[in-house]
This record gives C-alpha cells, structure tokens and sequence, in this order.
C-alpha cells in the first residue's frame, strides 16, 4: 500500500515547498486576512495551548502565539522541511512557539493537551482526511475547539476562475480535477467538511463563508505588481501546475493572457483580487 500522503511529502518538500519559500512574504500578505478571521474565531487566550496544523512558514503559528502569551504554547506542524526551516529562521527568540516537521495526520502528539486545534488552508491535503482529523482530535482537551479556514471551489475564487478564464483555449485542456481529491479545494463542499468533521467525532460544527479581497502581487509600481502576479501565477497554485509542462509558446501567450486579466482588476502598487474561503468552527465533545 501506498504511504499516506505521500504524494503531498515529496511535493511541499520539492517544487511546491521551494516556491512558497521564494513566494512566502507575498503569500503571508495574501492570506493575512483570513488568518486573521480563522484566529478571531478560534479566539486564543492567554495561557492556552494551540497546535497550527500545516503551519507553513508560521504566521498563523506567532500570531496565535503573541495571543497565547508567555503562558501559553503553540506547536506549529508540517511535512515541510524547508517551510519549517523558514519558519524557525522568522520566529523571535523570545517565542512560546515551537515547530515540528511531521505529518499532523499520523505524527504523535500529546493526548488531550491542546485546546484549540487551528489552521491556515493546511487542512486539505491528507489522503485521508477523516482519519487525520479523528487522530488530531485525540490531542484536544475534552471541550477544546476546533477553527480552520480553507477555500471554497475553485469556481467561486476568482484567483482560479478569472485566470483559468484567460487561459482558456491557449492551454489544450484536460480532464477536470476530482474535487475531493487531497489540494486546495478539497474542502470546498461544505457538506463533504461537516461529514468529515462528524465522522471525526467532532460536535458543535459552524462552516462559514468568508469574502476577502486581498493583493495577489505587489511592486513599486502597477506595471511592476502586474509582473510579480504573473510571476506567481506561474510559480505557485492550479495555474502553475497546469502550465509547468507547456512548451514555451504557449506558456508565452498564457502570461500575456494571465496579465490582461490582472490589468483589468483594481489596485495601484498592487493587483487585488477576491477569494471565497469558509470559516470552521468545531468541538471535541466532552465525553
Ligand atoms: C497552503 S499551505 C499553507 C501554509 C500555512 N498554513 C500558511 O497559511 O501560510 C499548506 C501547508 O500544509 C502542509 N501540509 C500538507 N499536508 C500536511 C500534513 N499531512 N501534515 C502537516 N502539514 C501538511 C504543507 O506542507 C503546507 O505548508
């Protein structure tokens, strides 16, 4: 049998680890606003103890942790060596955060220690998501909650959608992704979330939707913001791993199509774009 995600192993520590690293303080300024709604919902306390599920570079993780106080304690996990390296080298001395590279599906952790298990769009990508989730919950307190934010369908994001649009009979198309298939739109079902969350054992779930604009590139200039969102666009997410094996004319008049796309919506040293995320709340019951 194959080993559990190990199609996301080899990738958040090869192409799509690397990438994110290159990318990481844009994409931290990209996804800072729905950070900022999941914690809110989490709603960390002084004193408590949080683990970040596919913690990345560890935004999320020192921001729980500036909530959670000296007192507290945030562990931040992930499969990725390098984004955890990243996330070590951005974290101040001083931290009552720590960071683990493991797989948060399978990893031991503590039993019944944490009191909020949280994530940033690091939820979708195990191969068995109701398993991991049952495991992870083992690690709550009795009582203790659940918030996470993830996406919503591709089609409701225009990060996809418009871009997907612009490349439209210039890239030859293929077969449609299975959408609960592990990636970053596997949670986009709202009922697919709820039943995983059941299944679980988790209690008291809220899914809700979550609308954000927020800057894809930025630059000095418009001009210049325009080419880091090609740039980007390229180098990380659906569109990038549908144009890797293009050859290099086709690849040409998709960027002059991605960046058509991109002049066209608002922003000055920026390009803005909207995204459709769901907040998750949930609770590991108390007996
Ligand atoms: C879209 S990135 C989000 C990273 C970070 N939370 C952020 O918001 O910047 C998804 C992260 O989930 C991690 N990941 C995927 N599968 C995982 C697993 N089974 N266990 C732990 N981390 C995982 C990846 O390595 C990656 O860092």
């Amino acid at each position: 049998m194959a080993e559990q995600n190990a199609y996301q192993l080899a990738d958040w520590n090869g192409q799509s680890g690397e990438h994110w690293v290159v990318h990481q303080a844009r994409l931290d300024a990209r996804l800072a606003v729905f950070g900022k709604a999941a914690i809110e919902a989490a709603a960390p306390a002084a004193g408590e103890r949080v683990l970040d599920v596919g913690c990345g570079a560890g935004a999320s993780t020192l921001a729980l942790a500036t909530r959670v106080g000296a007192a507290g304690h945030v562990l931040g996990v992930d499969i990725s060596e390098p984004l955890i390296a990243r996330a070590r080298a951005l974290a101040p001395k001083d931290t009552p955060a720590l960071f683990r590279v493991a797989d948060a599906s399978s990893t031991e952790l503590p039993e019944g220690t944490f009191d909020i298990l949280f994530s940033r769009f690091g939820v979708m990508f195990f191969d068995d998501p109701t398993g991991a989730f049952a495991h992870m919950r083992h690690a709550l307190k009795p009582g203790g909650r659940v918030a996470f934010v993830c996406w919503r369908g591709a089609a409701e994001n225009d990060w996809v959608s418009l871009l997907m649009g612009a490349i439209k009979g210039i890239v030859p198309p293929t077969a449609p992704p299975d959408p609960e298939a592990p990636g970053p739109f596997s949670f986009g079902d709202r009922g697919r979330v709820a039943r995983i969350l059941t299944a679980a054992g988790f209690t008291d779930i809220a899914i809700v939707p979550f609308d954000a604009s927020a800057p894809f590139g930025e630059g000095a200039t418009r001009d210049a913001a325009i080419d880091d969102a090609v740039k980007m666009t390229f180098e990380v997410g659906p569109l990038s791993r549908a144009l890797a094996d293009q050859p290099d004319d086709i690849r040409a008049r998709a960027s002059a199509a991605v960046r058509a796309a991109f002049a066209g919506l608002p922003g000055e040293r920026s390009v803005v774009i909207d995204s459709a995320a769901w907040i998750v709340t949930a609770r590991n019951p108390v007996s």
